[in-house]
């Protein structure tokens, strides 16, 4: 088998990749471990920046996004029981939708069915070889059967755990990584949500945060520790966390029931390339953020359209802008880790294990922050061209 980009991994990024080179007329194949059933029901992000959504829209995609996405103006920030409306329309004029990355990827899937993609689900043993060669080489095994594809290009767009990464010699990569003192615990509940927008709160027992996926669907989190176990977790005390932290007067949170709870833990990790030969990486397989902007998802849509650009020219002899991939994503998402880790810093409590005074200190200061940021129109249109995406060149 010949193509001529083979895309490892059908998360957003490869499937988006796909749909990118197809209406390039470039053809690819696409080689994932996982079921689509696992893919569908892997609950993660849940919104999209501006700038996103205009890179789906342009490729036909976004029919579905806009009908049952939920646009927000802006996000509210709340700290000691204070909440503030951003409104990024206002400043920046520009929005931000609320669309799960499950039905994004539910979206993509049904584009490729349309056009009868070559996507291999359960796929075992992927690997990515020759690529400083200029026939690399992707083998795997599927329903029993070994495959060899030969490529122009393989793309890792396998997520953080993935393989393609991991074939770059030692000694042309490096990794770049932050851990954070503290973690997430997410869930989805039944029930409308109680808030027109996102609520983004700094409490002394930690950050909570109230988002959605739909009008009827509530997503919510709480920062725990680390090492926490979701056992230690009953759905009473983590509705008792959530009123405590997100209570404001005059305003009711909602209870429903729990159909998902989970802990995620915080990372911020960079690598030093995005391409070695002719090997890219996209999205998850280069970089991670902690969750605190929602910048995962939008990174690798990011990354996917600069991508999928430069390939394009390439085929048509019209740039050689694909030499210039790595430097151009990775100078995007450092500004993109920079912003991560400042909402994260601004709205997470130390670890229990913080000394007393410095934690009493670095919580009065995230105050004077948040009073700095919600009571000055330069910095909420600092935080609102951030948070609505930075332009994708
Ligand atoms: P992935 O979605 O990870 O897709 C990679 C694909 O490659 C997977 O389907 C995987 O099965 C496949 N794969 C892996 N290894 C191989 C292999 N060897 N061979 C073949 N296929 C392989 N971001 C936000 O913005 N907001 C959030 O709230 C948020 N919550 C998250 C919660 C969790 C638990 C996690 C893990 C991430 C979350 N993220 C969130 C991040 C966001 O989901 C990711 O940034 C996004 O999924 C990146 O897309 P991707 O396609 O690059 O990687
Ligand atoms: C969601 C996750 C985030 O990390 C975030 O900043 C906003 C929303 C979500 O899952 O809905």
């Amino acid at each position: 088998h010949r193509t001529s980009v083979a895309i490892v991994g059908a998360g957003p990024a490869g499937l988006l990749l796909g749909q990118l080179l197809h209406a390039r007329g470039i053809d690819f194949v696409i080689v994932e471990n996982r079921s689509r059933e696992y893919a569908l029901a892997r609950i993660r992000a849940g919104v999209l920046e501006q700038s996103s959504v205009d890179v789906l829209e342009s490729v036909g995609l976004a029919d579905n996004l806009h009908e049952r996405g939920l646009v927000h103006d802006g996000i509210y920030l709340q700290h000691e029981g204070v909440r503030t409306h951003i409104d990024f329309r206002d400043l920046v004029g520009r929005t931000v939708t609320v669309y799960g990355q499950q039905q994004v990827v539910r979206d993509l899937m049904a584009a490729h069915d349309a056009i009868g993609s070559s996507v291999y689900y359960e796929a075992s043993d992927v690997t990515p070889s020759g690529v400083e060669t200029p026939r690399p080489l992707l083998t795997f095994s599927h329903g029993g059967e070994s495959h060899e594809v030969e490529a122009d290009f393989i793309v890792g767009a396998d997520g953080f755990h993935g393989v393609c990464r991991t074939i770059i010699p030692a000694t042309e990569i490096s990794v770049f990584e932050r851990n954070y003192e503290c973690a997430w615990l997410g869930i989805l509940a039944d029930v409308a949500p109680s808030t027109d927008e996102l609520i983004y709160a700094l409490h002394p027992d930690g950050f909570a945060m109230h988002s959605m996926r739909s009008t009827t669907v509530s997503r919510l989190y709480l920062q725990v520790e680390p090492d926490d176990d979701i056992a230690n977790w009953s759905d009473e005390r983590i509705w008792d966390g959530l009123h405590e932290r997100l209570g404001t007067p005059g305003w009711t949170l909602n209870e429903g029931p729990i159909t998902e709870k989970s802990i995620t833990p915080m990372r911020s990790s960079v690598a030093s390339t995005l391409s070695y030969g002719r090997l890219f990486l996209v999205g998850d397989a280069g970089h991670i953020v902690p969750p605190t902007g929602a910048k995962g998802l939008n990174s690798a849509i990011s990354d996917v359209a600069m991508l999928g650009a430069a390939i394009g020219e390439h085929y048509d002899g019209t740039s050689t802008r694909l030499a210039d991939y790595s430097r151009r994503a990775l100078s995007r998402q450092w500004k993109t880790q920079y912003f991560s880790q400042w909402m994260t810093d601004m709205l997470h409590t130390p670890s229990i294990q913080t000394p007393k005074d410095l934690a009493a200190f670095r919580y009065r200061s995230q105050l004077g922050q948040l009073e700095f940021v919600t009571g000055s129109q330069h910095a909420q249109q600092t935080l609102a061209e951030q948070y609505t995406g930075l332009s994708i060149e």
